[in-house]
């Protein structure tokens, strides 16, 4: 198959990379010559584990190319992705001005017949408008189908999460562009491209028996699946936040409650994790997107704004536990380990790490951080108000509280003994619950964390 994917951020580029290691030949496109020029030299614009390498691999064999040009790329492709921006606008509406932009230019461009796929994440009924564009700039009357295909991949494990997902989800008009999509696919439906979660690779191998569902629906039901997933997730982590601060008044544990639910298969065990609330480029963005889009339809979805009251709050939940764990914050020293919105990722969209840090300046404090990728994104947001330090024994020495904002691997495996000495004062906040409160506190810290005792 040839396949054009437009856009080469996250969803664009990790989309592409894996077409492409499906067989297809793939031509990623974007506006950003630079952008563009570093990948043709194999400079990845993100961090995103094993993404590099198989760029590498791919535009070696010669079946990944990158271009800044759309109207080639749309000549040549049977299928086209659009992987543009949706950004959010103040009013927490999705701004669609690049979809409609690239829609133009790939009307303009067509000379046969083309599926165009929404793969950014966009509002219900957004395909409606890109096949009226299309349309309306489609002078020589190719015939086309627009489709709905929304990307389920998480920052961090993109690739894997790409090849071996739970579903796919496309919506379609007619069964002709559902017969291409499933072609685009069908590597990844029967697995004979697939992920080795124990070798953390991508495998090549003989088609599975068991394949991964293929939901084919209507544009707009798989737009709203998209939407409707995110901001279910989002609700769940909302959820369980007010369990445990409702665990920490009532003298109970909320690991030991998430265990308890999630082992109900309706309720699952997965993303119950209490903490400092949700962050990133897709959370926040989604939740606001559809809240907004409900509005627009008519119907006010109140259950949403609790979500986002629920996640800005427990930020300032967490603050407050700071500020009563030090007292007077002026001039003390307060170490910060993480910046990024979760672990494997340099992402600091809407990331905690920021509102928890700008408090802190706010108060008068001096802070120190660590982060193990997102030093030089932390470096762009807070220049030389912070002190960015080489390690997290760094931020430990000599500072008056640790805060644990993100759970990065190398911050569970610290000498928590040797932290302890290095502190002028034994306080450690935990955000993520990463840490053992008895050992802890056996070791002799004050220790502070989410929901439990
Ligand atoms: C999310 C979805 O999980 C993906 O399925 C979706 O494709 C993606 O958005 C998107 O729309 O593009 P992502 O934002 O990369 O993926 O990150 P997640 O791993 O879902 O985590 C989101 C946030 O929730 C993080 O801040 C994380 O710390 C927080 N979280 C997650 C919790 O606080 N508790 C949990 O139990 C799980």
């Amino acid at each position: 198959m040839k396949i054009a994917v437009i856009g080469t951020g996250y969803v664009g580029l990790v989309s592409g990379v894996c077409f492409a290691e499906c067989g297809h030949d793939v031509i990623c496109v974007d506006n950003d010559k630079v952008k563009i020029g570093n990948l043709k030299n194999g400079v990845i614009p993100i961090y995103e584990p094993g993404l590099d390498e198989l760029v590498i691999r791919n535009a070696e064999k010669g079946n990944l190319i990158f271009e800044t040009d759309i109207q080639s790329a749309v000549q040549i492709s049977d299928v086209i992705f659009i992987a543009v921006g949706t950004p959010p606008k103040p009013s927490g509406e999705a701004d669609l001005s690049y979809i409609e932009e690239v829609s133009r230019q790939v009307a303009k461009s067509m000379n046969s017949y083309k599926v165009v796929v929404e793969k950014s994440t966009v509002p219900v009924r957004t395909g409606e408008w890109v096949k009226r564009t299309i349309r309306f700039n489609n002078k020589s009357d190719v015939d086309f189908d627009v489709a709905s295909n929304p990307e389920f991949l998480r920052e961090g494990s993109a690739i894997s999460d790409f090849l071996k997902p739970d579903r796919i989800v496309i919506g379609v008009d007619h069964q002709k562009a559902a017969d291409l999509l499933r072609k685009c696919y069908q590597p990844i439906i029967d697995q004979s491209v697939s992920f080795d979660l124990k070798t953390n690779s991508v495998i090549h191998q003989e088609p599975q028996e068991e394949q991964v569902p293929f939901i084919v629906t209507t544009v707009s039901s798989s737009e709203l699946i998209k939407h409707a997933s995110n901001s279910f997730l989002a609700m769940k982590i909302s959820y369980i936040n007010c369990v445990a601060n409702f665990c920490e008044l009532a003298g109970a544990d909320v690991e030991q409650v998430a265990i308890g639910m999630g082992l109900d298969s309706r309720v699952g065990t997965k993303f119950l994790n209490a903490g400092i609330g949700y962050g990133g480029s897709c959370f926040p963005k989604d939740v606001s997107a559809f809240l907004e889009i409900s509005k627009e339809l008519g119907y006010d979805f109140k259950l949403l704004s609790d979500v986002i009251e629920v996640n800005k709050q427990q930020r300032e939940i967490f603050i407050r536990k700071i500020k009563n764990a030090l007292w007077i914050i002026k001039d003390k020293t307060i170490g910060i380990l993480g910046l990024s919105f979760k672990p494997n990722t340099d992402d600091m969209r809407e990331a905690p790490a920021i509102d928890i840090i700008n408090a802190m300046l706010e108060e008068g404090a001096r802070v120190k951080v660590y982060d193990p990728v997102a030093m030089e994104i932390g470096k762009s947001i807070f220049g030389d108000s912070i002190e960015y330090c080489d390690g997290p024994y760094a931020v430990a020495d000599n500072s008056d509280a640790l805060i644990l904002v993100t759970e990065w691997d190398e911050f569970r495996k610290l000498d928590m003994e040797k932290v302890y000495k290095m502190l002028n004062y034994p306080i450690f906040l935990d955000g993520r619950n990463c840490f053992n409160p008895e050992k802890m506190r056996e070791i002799g810290f004050e220790y502070h964390s989410i929901g439990r005792k």
